[in-house]
């Protein structure tokens, strides 16, 4: 059976830096506070106009440099992302749109902070079952406008914000490494700790002026419970995803957890035992981004060596839904 393996990956973010600063002059929050509660120092957000599929895009296009490849030689897209530019349809024909490829599968994977993670299980099963060879793996998000940038939504607004990071997959042999195991799942007694209610196809009309007085088009959170379950899940995941590959925690060289708040991480981190060599966090400068920090920490670690041919790397993530799971490569 060949086995899924890494062709290239790259990532894409607005050229715009928003600082703790400029956020502490729209609401009642400090830099210190910021910092001290989430490592978040800055982050950033899109001017209008930029997109979700097009950070997808200039994303895509580094990742297929990388790999050597041109875009109409992939053979599917699955776009994973939780603010698509558009209710219906997804981002996935948008990106094969602007790629210019004709007719290939695009599939959208609404799994949130954890969608890198679910969207990446969904190609590894598409490409060891020999349905497609060549697999382009999207993670973006444009969370700035759907945050409450004033002082009723400080809890959030300065977390979230925007990127994309993408991956391409194809198949090789097993004894060249490639994606070892998985390890999903979701519990949705806990849906409305982290989510945004409108507009739903359950109201009629879906989005009114009443939701919006009342703020239920911005995304929500209870930050002390999804904090409570991610730093249980998350480490837990680990373990199990190793688990599936007879590996031991001491064996990782490389964690990559989605970068959520830098306290968790850290709680994660010494939860497992890792060294601070183990483990890789860039959230003090790109925030909360959703299903697009994975695939941006992923890139910069290749291009930056964190990442090597034959390192074990472990990728987790928890959040919205509950939804939370683990990918363990041979890189
Ligand atoms: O991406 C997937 C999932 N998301 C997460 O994993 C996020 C998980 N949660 C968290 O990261 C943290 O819970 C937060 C960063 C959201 C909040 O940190 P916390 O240490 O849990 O703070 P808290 O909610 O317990 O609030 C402490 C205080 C409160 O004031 P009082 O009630 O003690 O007077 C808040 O009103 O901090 C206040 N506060 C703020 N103060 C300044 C909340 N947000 C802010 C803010 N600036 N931005």
């Amino acid at each position: 059976m060949q086995r899924t393996r890494f062709l290239g990956t790259g990532f894409a973010v607005p050229d715009r830096v928003v600082t703790n600063d400029e956020l502490s002059r729209l609401m009642d929050t400090t830099d210190e506070w910021i910092r001290t509660r989430t490592g978040i120092r800055e982050r950033r957000w899109v001017v209008e106009g930029e997109t979700g599929t097009e950070l997808g895009e200039r994303a895509t296009r580094r990742a297929l440099d990388m790999a050597g490849m041109e875009a109409g030689e992939l053979d599917a897209i699955v776009y994973a992302t939780s603010s698509p530019d558009h209710f219906a349809p997804g981002n996935g024909v948008y990106l094969q749109r602007l790629l210019g490829i004709p007719t290939i599968p695009a599939l959208d994977i609404r799994a949130q902070c954890s969608g890198f993670i679910y969207a990446l299980s969904v190609a590894d099963a598409w490409i060891r079952s020999g349905q497609y060879r060549r697999i382009l793996v999207v993670g973006s998000e444009i969370q700035s406008t759907g945050l409450e940038v004033s002082s009723a939504g400080r809890h959030v607004a300065v977390i979230f914000a925007d990127g994309a990071g993408a991956v391409v997959l194809g198949p090789g042999e097993p004894d060249h490494g490639g994606i070892l195991a998985f390890d999903l799942h979701s519990e949705g007694a806990h849906a409305e700790k982290l989510w945004v209610d409108s507009p739903g196809s359950m109201y009629h009309p879906r989005v009114s002026p009443k939701h919006m007085e009342t703020g239920r088009q911005y995304l929500e959170m209870d930050g002390r419970e999804v904090f409570r379950h991610a730093v249980v899940r998350m480490p837990e995941s680990v373990r199990s995803v190793l688990a599936a590959t007879g590996h031991a925690v001491e064996n990782i060289s490389l964690l990559l957890a989605h970068q959520a708040n830098l306290r968790i991480s850290e709680v994660m981190q010494k939860d497992l035992g890792l060294r601070d060599d183990q483990v890789y966090n860039n959230i003090m400068f790109y925030g909360n981004t959703t299903a697009a920090t994975i695939p941006i920490a992923l890139d910069e670690c290749v291009r930056n060596g964190r990442l090597k041919r034959g390192d074990l790397l472990v990728m987790t993530a928890f959040g919205s839904g509950f939804m939370w799971g683990s990918a363990a490569v041979r890189w």
